[in-house]
């Protein structure tokens, strides 16, 4: 199979170890979020992998789904995971093993899927539709491998739902502009359901879950992020940032902070 093109910024080669290690930390303080572990386990319930099953986990990032679904499928079954970034998948790799778990990492792509039709009783699909340029391909591709009466997850985030506070009138509309502008389709989580029936499939369940970031962190990693650009864009001077970050964290210290982002999932089926 030729290698497919880039599809998202994640999927540019990543060599560089001080990336990985940014990247890989940034996807351990989301898994430990009250609302990702929520979420998970809501849509993991409804996909119901069950023991002999074959399942996939697309765009595995550090690989913490495909061990649940290899636990879930264990003995007789197997999940793979399919990582284009090189540096996510090798930390996968060493991951798994450490735990003793029998979950295998491939390289390939969302757009490409290595496997041939009918190929998977269950996929799971994290939080990767948002930076693939195609998700419509990319769900067409999740149709081809499953099997007739095989499920589907999808959980993603909808960057319209970003929200911060205390900021001003005049500061948040720049921030939410940026944080929308961030992802390769930033609308993916109210689209998951339609995704799926656009594909032929049955959306048998659709829930949503809030992420709410920890106070104490303030200026979190996004945000930081998110105003450097603002500011690159002239949309935000660096006096105004210093006096939003003091904002927020005067806010932390009596309570009333607040960022969250809200996350969505569709879980789904190939009818028979
Ligand atoms: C936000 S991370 C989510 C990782 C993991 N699913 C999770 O929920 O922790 C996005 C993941 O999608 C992967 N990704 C980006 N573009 C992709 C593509 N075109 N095909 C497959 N995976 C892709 C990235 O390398 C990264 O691992």
């Amino acid at each position: 199979m030729t290698d497919p093109p880039p599809s998202s910024a994640f999927r540019t080669a990543n060599i560089d170890p001080a990336v990985t290690e940014r990247l890989t930390a940034v996807l351990d303080v989301q898994a430990a979020n009250p609302g990702v572990r929520r979420l998970r386990a809501w849509a993991h319930e409804r996909l119901g992998a069950h023991p002999g099953e074959r399942a996939l986990d697309i765009g595995s990032g550090t690989g913490s789904e495909t061990q649940v679904l290899a636990a879930a499928v264990a003995p007789e079954g197997h999940a793979v995971g399919v990582e284009p970034n090189p540096g996510l998948r090798a930390v996968a790799e060493r991951r798994a093993a450490e735990a003793g778990s029998p979950a295998r990492f491939l390289e390939g792509d969302a757009l490409a899927l290595p496997l041939p039709d009918a190929d998977a009783d269950v996929v799971w699909c994290e939080r990767v539709l948002q930076h693939v340029t195609d998700p419509t391909r990319a769900v067409a591709e999740m149709a081809r491998v499953l099997r007739p009466g095989g499920r589907v997850a999808l959980l993603d985030t909808d960057w319209a739902t970003f929200l911060l506070h205390p900021a001003t009138a005049e500061v948040h509309p720049a921030l939410a502009a940026i944080a929308w502008g961030t992802a390769a389709t930033p609308h993916a989580g109210r689209s998951l359901a339609g995704w799926l029936a656009g594909a032929g499939l049955t959306v048998d369940h659709t829930g949503a879950d809030v992420l709410l970031a920890d106070p104490y962190a303030v200026p979190r990693p996004l945000l930081r992020a998110i105003c450097t650009t603002a500011i690159e864009r002239g949309l935000l001077t660096e006096e105004r940032r210093d006096r939003l970050y003091d904002d927020l964290d005067a806010a932390a210290e009596r309570g009333a902070f607040h960022l969250s982002v809200t996350m969505f999932t569709a879980v789904a089926h190939r009818p028979r």
